[in-house]
């Protein structure tokens, strides 16, 4: 594989955010194309970004020789066909996060990529702050001991102009509410550093906006280690913030980014038991590296997988075990109990967790 990929953005919105991230790495990426139904954004991408080609069709991208990578930035329920679509076609494929609306479409997705010739990465460009990737470097050296307890709070606002999009606040379009769309993200570190999730009880509500999906959440977690978290979601704060802390027995972690949306990012803070511990932190951070950081730091790990054969940065099951805990959060909030995972092919939410897809009535 050549070392320049050349890349198509399909959607236009966040796809900017992409596009941008893209052209801080012009020696890995060539932005070739840009697509959006909405054709004055691909004039206008287009343009900007110097790509060759700008279309409203899709198909257009999936032509054979012409671009390496599709990067999927449209709704949440376009994410399946589109995948599969770019999968076909022989193409490697990124996507957004949610990768998709429920565990079965989630297996769909896994079956069609493990006959593809290209690879899917999804997006959690979350993880590649400097701040998290030292926790990760500590984790590796195995300085941070038993984890006890991890409280990740998305306290962040959305106001009416926000639902304007039409496809926003609707279980039919969106998929989801504040865990899905915004949380997703904090709720995927928790599992990047404390692995899986054992179970779930989570209590929803709609209290910031007139909308269908949720936009409050108060959720406990077992781990498969042991420990315990608390994920708390607000989309009416007032001052935004998210805030990670991790709890082991040998150190506390805690993000201190005041970014709401780039919590992995330097500073973190570090506490150690003892003062040999913190002595220890501090020589292993005189070993890091930093890297770049959000979709760049992503992108650029994409790129090094793709060319030097190594595993992807983000992998299919990770975003996989995201809609684990996201069908978890839905059937446990609709059904008033805690939820047991792994959730099986037959589980009543497996086919979905939107209210009226699911096969079962509370
Ligand atoms: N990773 C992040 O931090 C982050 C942030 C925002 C949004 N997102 C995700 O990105 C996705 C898009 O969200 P957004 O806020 O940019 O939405 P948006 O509505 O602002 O933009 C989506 C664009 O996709 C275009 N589009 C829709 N269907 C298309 C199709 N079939 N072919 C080509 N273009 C199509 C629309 O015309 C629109 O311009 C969602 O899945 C969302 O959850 C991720």
């Amino acid at each position: 594989m050549s070392k320049r990929l050349a890349v198509a953005v399909v959607g236009l919105g966040i796809g900017r955010a992409h596009l941008d991230a893209y052209a801080t790495l012009p020696e890995l990426y060539e932005i070739k194309a840009v697509c959006d139904l909405d054709d004055a954004k691909c004039t206008s991408a287009a343009a900007t970004y110097e790509a060759a080609i700008a279309t409203t069709r899709f198909a257009d991208l999936l032509q054979p020789g012409i671009i390496d990578i599709v990067d999927i930035c449209t709704p949440p329920a376009t994410h399946r066909p589109l995948v599969e679509q770019a999968l076909a076609a022989g193409l490697h494929v990124v996507c957004e996060k949610p990768l998709t609306g429920s565990l079965g479409d989630a297996d769909a997705i896994v079956t069609a990529a493990k006959s593809a010739k290209g690879t899917l990465s999804p997006i959690f460009q979350y993880r590649f702050g400097n701040g998290l990737q030292k926790l990760k470097l500590l984790q590796d050296k195995g300085l941070c001991g038993t984890p006890y307890l991890s409280t990740i709070e998305t306290s962040w606002r959305r106001e009416a102009d926000y639902y304007d999009t039409p496809w926003r606040g609707k279980w039919d379009s969106e998929l989801g509410g504040c865990c899905l769309a915004q949380a997703i993200h904090a709720h995927d570190i928790l599992s990047y550093v404390n692995g899986p999730i054992k179970s779930v009880f989570a209590r929803l509500a709609t209290r910031v906006n007139p909308i269908e999906v949720e936009d409050c959440a108060a959720i406990t977690v077992e781990m498969a280690n042991g420990s315990l978290a608390t994920l708390a979601v607000t989309l009416g704060a007032t001052e935004e913030l998210s805030r990670l802390r991790f709890m082991f027995s040998d150190m506390t972690v805690e993000s201190r980014s005041t970014h709401p949306y780039r919590p992995g990012d330097d500073p973190w803070h570090f506490k150690g038991r003892t003062p040999a511990i913190d002595a220890a932190i501090a020589q292993a951070f005189s070993e890091f590296k930093p890297s770049p950081e959000s979709f760049a730091g992503q992108f650029a790990r994409i790129h090094a997988s793709l060319t030097t054969a190594s595993p992807l940065p983000v992998t299919l099951a990770d975003a996989r075990a995201s809609l684990e805990l996201i069908t978890a959060i839905y059937h446990s909030a609709a059904t008033d109990m805690p939820v047991t995972l792994p959730l099986p092919p037959d589980h009543p939410s497996y086919q979905s967790w939107v209210p009226n897809r699911r096969s079962w009535t509370r």
